[in-house]
């Protein structure tokens, strides 16, 4: 390692002299998943995710249950990834892992791991920002986004709206100034009392509810930026709970309230809104006639159904992950590499992780 630190080119040298790189096995440890993939010509061959449930007790993820658990399941689920991909470890021509953002302890795991293993083979590694691979989680469909695009990544610790106009480069136009969407889903849950993560029990108590049942706020839907806010949201659903004595925990547990699916539906209904709004709004701006959505919250059907309408209106295309690439993943995080790589770009043996790591 010390080797390529004082001699740079040398890295670079052995590794520009390969052809392209085709067979990349990718690793996510960035939170409570621990997933390896094995993608060919950004293909995927094999794509293997341990949920942890260890969490589930907590309500939240606790960062050293995540880390131990990712060191005990990292060589299983890799073996596991080669197995299904029908590949060994020699036909694997580069290593890219997720260095940030994320939970520290949990990203060395992986980080350090790939790196060990591109060391020990001789090929090429490269470093993996996780919110990158959400956004080319979009690419793993046979329909691609086409540049210029609007991406909004809507995941557990980011609301993002970027404007992307050539492959791997990022202009952002708005970020959350507070709680990302899925962290007020997952938190509006734990309010609940209906389970973690959230997201996806909301979306489905919310089928059987209406959706203007209650009014919730809509923050900065009128502002002239493109910034997003979801606390002021959240504490209304507080309010609304506690004034009707409906708080889980509070001997009146809205898990058996009728007007549950109500709430779900309408708490829902104004995140979909303001994502919608700004989005439309940077799409006209921008004059895209292409939109991608991606993250853990992409995976919701009702901001599904609001985004195909929108896009059969004002004619532009919308994209997808397919369902199974929204939330963590090693395939995304293998793409985005995949294309880095092709590029020419490695990253040295002494990447470190960076916990707050931003795409722009
Ligand atoms: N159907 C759904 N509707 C709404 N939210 C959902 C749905 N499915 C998952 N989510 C939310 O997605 C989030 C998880 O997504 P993801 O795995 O991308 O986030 P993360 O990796 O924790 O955060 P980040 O990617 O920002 O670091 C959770 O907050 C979860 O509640
Ligand atoms: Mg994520």
């Amino acid at each position: 390692m010390k080797q390529f630190e004082d001699n740079p080119p040398f890295q670079y040298l052995t590794i520009l002299m390969k052809n392209n790189i085709d067979i990349v096995l990718g690793i996510e440890t960035s939170c409570d998943e621990t997933s390896v993939a094995v993608l060919d010509k950004g293909t995927v061959r094999s794509n293997i995710i341990s949920s942890q449930v260890v969490h589930k007790e907590y309500g939240g993820v606790v960062p050293e249950l995540a880390s131990r658990a990712h060191m005990k399941m990292i060589v299983p689920i890799m073996n596991a990834a080669l197995e299904q991909a029908g590949v060994s470890q020699d036909d694997i021509e580069a290593v890219a892992a997720v260095y940030g953002p994320g939970l520290v302890g949990a990203l060395l795991v992986g980080l350090n791991f790939g790196k060990s293993l591109a060391w020990s083979r001789g090929i090429p590694f490269i470093g993996v920002n996780h919110m990158e691979g959400h956004i080319y989680s979009t690419f793993l469909e046979d329909e691609k986004p086409e540049y210029p695009f609007i991406c909004l990544t809507v995941s557990g610790g980011h609301t993002d709206l970027l404007y992307i106009k050539e492959p791997l480069h990022y202009e952002r136009l708005g970020r959350t100034r507070d709680d990302a969407a899925g962290e007020a889903f997952d938190k509006v849950a734990k309010m609940l009392g209906i389970g973690y993560p959230g997201g996806p029990v909301i979306d489905k108590l919310a089928l059987d509810g209406n959706p203007g049942a209650i009014q919730f706020p809509r923050s900065y839907s009128q502002a002239d930026h493109y910034d997003f806010s979801f606390s002021g949201l959240k504490t209304s659903v507080l309010y609304y709970l506690r004034d009707r004595k409906l708080l889980a925990g509070s001997g009146s547990p809205v898990a058996q309230s009728p007007e549950l699916n109500d709430i779900c539906a309408s708490f829902q209904e104004a995140v979909v809104d303001t994502l919608m709004e700004k989005t439309r709004r940077a799409v006209t701006q921008h004059g895209v006639k292409h939109v991608a959505v991606a993250g853990g919250v992409s995976a919701n059907s009702r901001l599904r159904e609001a985004f195909r309408k929108m896009a059969a209106m004002d004619n532009i295309t919308v994209y997808f992950p397919p369902p199974e690439y929204c939330t963590d993943n090693a395939a995304m995080a293998a793409y985005a590499g995949w294309l880095r790589l092709n590029k020419g770009e490695t990253s040295p043996l002494s990447l470190a992780a960076v916990p707050n790591l931003n795409v722009a």
